[in-house]
């Protein structure tokens, strides 16, 4: 089959952002004021509810899971847990292999920071929470639009424990891996590395690895504790990775 090579992300930015500490802090030291919209409060609802009538108690969160080839692939290989994908885009989730989906697994049209923000304020937390390849927004000026970047970054990190972010872009790890490291006193308990997937678990991933691209994980494997206070302190550490 053939397929169009995906372009090798460019950018002005050469490295981790210069704004960055500043940015995650300011996200940490204040209160998110932007309104939930509706459609997302209703969403949670969905989830949580469906939750509740389940009998694993575990739960993957698989962030911007596009096609849901992710979520399905999560909810086979861990039949014990449940897993919720959610996207914001109704094309992308109508995919016909959505048609039928495994029992465990619900994919839900919605946009991912409410959603965090919700199961904050709900306490719910995920045993795993998954975010591959999300868009890079590789424009400087468009820092705020990375999930690292945004002021609902402090709600993705309260809400699971274990983090694994996939990317074609080595900053945009790096970035993510640095930002982990401005907030949290065990440094050394994030890994970043390059891999190359035994299993291809992404339509996104997929394309990149075909298209000979170098693919990045960030693992946030143990629990974390965070300095919100503090995180200042740990200035000269965010540019490691
Ligand atoms: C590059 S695609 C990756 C999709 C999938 N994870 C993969 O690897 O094939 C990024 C996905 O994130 C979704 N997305 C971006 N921002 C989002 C947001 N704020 N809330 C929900 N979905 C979002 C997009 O609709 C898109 O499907």
């Amino acid at each position: 089959m053939s397929f169009t090579l995906a372009k090798p992300i460019t950018s002005p930015q050469k490295g981790v952002h210069k704004n960055l500490e500043k940015t995650v802090l300011r996200h940490f030291n204040s209160q998110n004021q932007k309104p939930i919209a509706e459609h997302n409060r209703q969403m949670f609802t969905e989830a949580y509810q469906w939750w509740q009538g389940r009998k694993e108690p575990k739960v993957i969160l698989d962030s911007g899971c596009g096609t849901g080839e992710s979520s399905r692939y999560l909810a086979g290989l861990y039949p014990d847990h449940c897993v919720i994908g959610l996207d914001q885009s109704a094309k992308r989730l109508g995919h016909n292999d959505n048609i039928e989906l495994p029992d465990n697994c619900l994919l839900l049209r919605c946009e991912c920071t409410d959603f965090w923000r919700l199961a904050e304020q709900t306490q719910w937390s995920f045993d795993h929470h998954t975010l591959f390849y999300p868009n890079p927004y590789p424009k400087p000026q468009h820092l705020q639009r990375r999930w690292h970047g945004g002021a609902a970054f402090p709600s993705l990190l309260a809400i699971s424990q274990k983090i694994e972010l996939r990317t074609n872009w080595k900053i945009y790890a790096k970035e993510f891996y640095a930002a982990l490291l401005i907030v949290n006193q065990h440094v050394e308990r994030a890994v970043l590395h390059e891999y190359r997937p035994e299993q291809i678990v992404t339509a996104f991933e997929r394309k990149y690895w075909q298209s000979g691209h170098s693919l990045w994980k960030v693992i946030l494997p143990i629990p974390i504790s965070f300095l919100k206070p503090a995180a200042a302190n740990n200035t000269n550490k965010t540019n490691k990775g």
